[in-house]
């Protein structure tokens, strides 16, 4: 690994945290994730114990919760501590919850949820700032069905500053269309331009905000040029175990992540097993650089 990346890891990892007082916090990686105890979601949460939920999401950047047993309502309430809730267009709904995303994969399924890179619905004007996905169904084979989290700070951060500044100067084309190549897609999905490098709205901090998910191309750039450095750009978040964390899920566990500073990636390495989960996603702000 070169120097770079070792300084920037170092710097990711090393950053003091204080103590937390109403939960506990254990981190999964030293740069991404940490499984979070001692809060019931189920319940209304302290303004303590709030604060130190919203210090670790920033600090982690992806929280686990176990063992929750939550209804539908208590769900989106946890979610709508931290904003308004995307609610989808009725066509596209899965049940008749608008504001619930159904994450499901069968026996039945050809392809699943978010088997790719990707962050969730970058081709908005606003792309939300979060999701939480509460899974109740894991494959009955007893494994399987994880999700991988990456830290887009820290890819950032392991690129030169020539390519940081050269990175800052560009932006790009997200399409709501791309999820569906092969498939049709429902009408009026979303297209828009972001910069390609954006500052988190909280922190401060710079974030890489492409993903094969949606990024369809580099705006100043030719169409040659633009896919090479969307390529060189997604394969550092796919062969860089550094970058990332697994969440190996089991019935009641809740997800909270950041989506404006990781990608995920879901493995659908247990079919003909069910899964099933639902999602509710928190609405943000148009990003900046
Ligand atoms: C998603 O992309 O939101 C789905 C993630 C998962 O199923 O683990």
């Amino acid at each position: 690994m070169d120097q770079l990346a070792l300084k920037a890891i170092e710097r990711i990892a090393g950053q003091a945290r204080a103590p937390y007082h109403c939960i506990a916090v254990d981190r999964l990686t030293p740069i991404i994730g940490a499984e979070v105890s001692g809060v019931d979601l189920s319940q209304p949460l302290s303004d303590e114990q709030l604060a130190e939920v919203r210090r670790a999401f920033l600090e982690n950047h992806v929280l686990v919760f176990r063992d929750q047993h939550l209804t539908v309502e208590q769900h989106k309430a946890f979610g709508r501590l931290f904003g308004e809730l995307r609610a989808l267009p009725v066509e596209d709904i899965d049940g008749d919850d608008p504001e619930l995303v159904v994450i499901r994969a069968n026996a039945q399924s050809r392809f699943v949820a978010g088997e790719t890179w990707h962050t969730d619905g970058t081709a908005d004007l606003e792309p939300s700032m979060g999701s939480m996905l509460y899974v109740k169904e894991t494959p009955a084979i007893g494994t399987g069905g994880d999700t991988l989290f990456a830290n887009m700070h820290l890819a950032v951060e392991m690129l030169s500053p020539t390519m940081q500044q050269f990175l800052g100067e560009l932006t790009a084309i997200h399409d709501g269309e791309i999820p569906w190549k092969g498939f049709q897609p429902p009408a009026n999905l979303p297209k828009t331009e972001h910069p390609v490098v954006v500052r988190h709205p909280e922190t401060g901090r710079k974030t890489l905000f492409v993903n094969s998910g949606f990024t369809s191309h580099i705006v100043q750039l030719s169409g040659g040029e633009s896919q090479m450095l969307l390529n060189m750009l997604f394969d550092l978040i796919a062969r860089e175990p550094i970058l990332s964390c697994r969440v190996r899920w089991a019935p009641n566990t809740l997800v909270f992540w950041d989506n404006r500073c990781t990608q995920h990636h879901a493995v659908w390495d247990y079919f003909p097993h069910s899964r099933y989960g639902e999602r509710v996603t928190i609405l943000g702000k148009q990003p900046k650089s």
